[in-house]
């Protein structure tokens, strides 16, 4: 007897797949979870995105940082573990490391590679540092290992990625790491402000077009590992500034009426109809303390860059209950 060749294809998250399909099928608006930008290709784009003139957030959370760092330092105190949310940045990781004093550095990512990539590169960067990367998924509470969970610790999650998720997953998240992270330990975490809509469109629709690249890179991704036929050609990249919300949308817009389909399944979409694909939402100082607060964490100190466009918090975990 004869049997079909298994086929393996490798690589191809389920939940990409999952997220995708139901993403195109979604009503009224068509959506797609914004991490699913960070294949290699869109995790490159991001890089070239922060140096770009108009995106500020970058620059001005890492002036901050260095500018301020000898005092986070003096509040924080030696001897934390400091765990890290996301792939360790190349710059502002060790900017934070060198005045801290940490008894170790805990870098979470669920992307294993972009995890010992950074890992690495800190190991070699500060050689008596204990670098303790976790391959996990941070929105849940983690346990940690026992010599860093005897340790107190400094949670760190810049670049106002807190501003990807709506409120309720944003609290949801800020509960978790307070759970991971336990009561007495602090989070330095980094928020953009509420501006000009002039000054937040152009940081999301830059004159290179590299923003619009990293969003239609999502249509090539989708091409390459669901086996989808979408004319990416046909789509075009919106930033909208939507004030109800507080928060910049990227959409990818049907140019014309299309139809394709993505791993056998049919869609099609009219002219003008958009996937919605990321939310950056901005703060004001009264809803920054106010998010981290409904998140379970004080916030005790807040450094602001000279034009107030964005937020460098630190906040404590405090036991419940211990306000009137
Ligand atoms: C992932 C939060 C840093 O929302 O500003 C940049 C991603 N998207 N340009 C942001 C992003 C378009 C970015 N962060």
């Amino acid at each position: 007897m004869l049997l079909e060749p298994v086929v393996v294809r490798t690589g191809v998250d389920p939940r990409f797949r999952r997220d995708v399909l139901d993403g195109f099928a979604m009503r009224p608006q068509r959506a797609i979870p914004a991490r699913w930008f960070y294949d290699r290709r869109g995790s490159e784009l991001f890089e070239e995105i922060t140096q770009l003139p108009e995106y500020y957030p970058t620059r001005t959370e890492t002036a901050l940082l260095a500018r301020h760092c000898g005092e986070i330092g003096k509040i924080v105190g030696p001897g934390r573990a400091v765990v890290e949310f996301g792939s360790g940045s190349s710059t502002k990781t060790p900017i934070l490391l060198g005045c801290v004093e940490p008894a170790a550095y805990v870098p979470i990512d669920i992307s294993g590679d972009f995890l010992r990539e950074s890992a690495a590169a800190l190991a070699d960067a500060f050689p008596k540092l204990p670098v303790l990367p976790l391959e996990a998924d941070f929105t849940n509470p983690l346990d940690m290992v026992d010599e860093v969970s005897r340790l107190p610790k400094l949670g760190f999650f810049p670049g106002s990625t807190i501003g990807n998720m709506v409120a309720r997953t944003a609290t949801n998240l800020l509960r978790a790491m307070h759970e991971t992270l336990g009561v007495g330990s602090m989070l330095l975490i980094g928020m953009d402000r509420v501006k000009d809509a002039e000054t937040l469109i152009r940081a999301y629709d830059d004159e290179a077009g590299v923003t619009a690249a990293f969003n239609l890179n999502l249509l090539h991704r989708i091409n390459r590992e669901l086996d989808g036929d979408i004319p990416s050609d046909a789509f075009r990249h919106v930033a909208r500034w939507n004030a109800w919300e507080a928060r910049i949308e990227m959409h990818l817009e049907a140019a014309r009426d299309i139809a394709f389909t993505i791993d056998g399944e049919r869609f099609a979409m009219r002219a003008g109809e958009t996937i919605h694909t990321e939310n950056s939402h901005k703060y004001g100082p009264n809803a920054a303390r106010l998010l981290l607060r409904a998140g379970a964490w004080t916030p005790i100190r807040e450094w602001l860059d000279d034009g107030e466009n964005f937020a460098l918090i630190l906040a404590e975990a405090r036991p419940a209950g211990t306000a009137p």
